[in-house]
């Protein structure tokens, strides 16, 4: 049976991570990964953006361990936001702090982090940074505490699965939210196990949000939790322009496209880089369905 434990347990191995790239995009990789370059990243934002999609560009990379490493990363994110000014897209930037050295220097991390801000600034754009596994969780809000003293243009994501995200949204009351049910492996100590106790304490964040008078970003893929979101704001007379749906690249396409036509702001998630082994691996873990298209991309010549 292959299990979610097993997928994560796989997107953690470095020996897997550098070989997966001999494999090329042969894993199906490349349903939900839009290329390995910028100008093919670029080319899908256009698309999505004709289609009346917002999108959110990251650029791959997890386990960062040197310096010039993360100062690379930081360069590589500031170039991803003058390329997205200079062609006009509708189009933010996501990142991981661990690429910018969370592992290496916490304070070089927050330097690049700073870098990066005073860019989006310039070019007024917005940095999302996601959320990573709960041993950064503290780190990450630290540093975003930090950065806020001095710029408005960054927010993070909040994970339900864990216990303490509502006291963590009550606390971020004003800051610009994805919220998601989260990714990671995490134990009962810190996270909820059961399908139904995430979703639940995923509906308890987003009305806490969204009842503050906060803007959130609704980043799931399940129609249940969708359609509650629409009943909610519906009830408490929530405009459409205090929130937007989320999804990632390459999933559920047709119905991105059908909340787009009701009226929704939905921004795609556009992944891309050759780094792309751990990113699709959680994804992998999340859903049995999605090994199809990796098996059948693995068989196919
Ligand atoms: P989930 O996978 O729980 O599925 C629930 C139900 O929805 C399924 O049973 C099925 O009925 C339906 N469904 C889901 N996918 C479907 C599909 N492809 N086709 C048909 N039906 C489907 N995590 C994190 O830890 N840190 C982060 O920063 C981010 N960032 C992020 C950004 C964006 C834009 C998204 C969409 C997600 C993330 N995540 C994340 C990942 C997130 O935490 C979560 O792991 C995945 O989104 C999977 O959970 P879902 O809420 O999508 O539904």
């Amino acid at each position: 049976m292959l299990s979610r434990q097993f997928f994560l347990f796989l997107s953690q191995s470095k020996w897997l991570k550098q070989n997966a790239r001999r494999w090329g995009q042969k894993l199906g990789a490349k349903q939900v990964i839009a290329g390995e370059t910028l100008e093919e990243a670029m080319n899908t934002v256009r698309k999505l953006n004709e289609q009346g999609m917002y999108a959110t560009l990251d650029h791959l990379g997890e386990f960062v361990h040197r310096r010039e490493e993360a100062e690379h990363s930081a360069e590589y994110c500031v170039k991803i936001l003058q390329a997205i000014h200079d062609e006009g897209l509708e189009c933010n930037l996501s990142l991981k702090l661990t690429q910018l050295g969370l592992d290496v220097d916490r304070d070089l991390c927050r330097d690049n982090m700073m870098y990066i801000l005073q860019i989006a600034k310039e070019l007024e754009n917005f940095v999302r940074i996601d959320m990573e596994d709960y041993s950064h969780l503290d780190a990450t809000l630290d540093i975003l505490n930090e950065l806020r003293q001095s710029h408005d243009d960054v927010g993070t994501a909040i994970q339900a699965y864990l216990y303490r995200a509502e006291a963590d949204v009550r606390r971020l009351g004003g800051v610009n939210l994805r919220l998601i049910k989260g990714a990671y492996n995490e134990s009962p100590q810190v996270a909820y196990q059961k399908q139904e106790d995430v979703d639940e304490n995923f509906m308890n964040i987003i009305r806490t949000h969204l009842l503050n008078g906060s803007y959130a970003a609704i980043a799931t893929h399940d129609h249940h939790i969708i359609n509650q979101v629409k009943q909610f704001v519906k009830e408490k007379d929530i405009s459409k322009d205090q929130f937007e749906f989320q999804m990632l690249y390459g999933f559920r396409t047709n119905y991105q496209k059908q909340l787009v036509d009701e009226g929704y702001k939905m921004r795609i998630y556009v992944p891309f880089g050759t780094d792309w082994y751990g990113y699709f691996m959680r994804r992998l873990a999340e859903r049995p369905q999605n090994v199809r298209f990796a098996l059948k991309g693995l068989l196919s010549k």
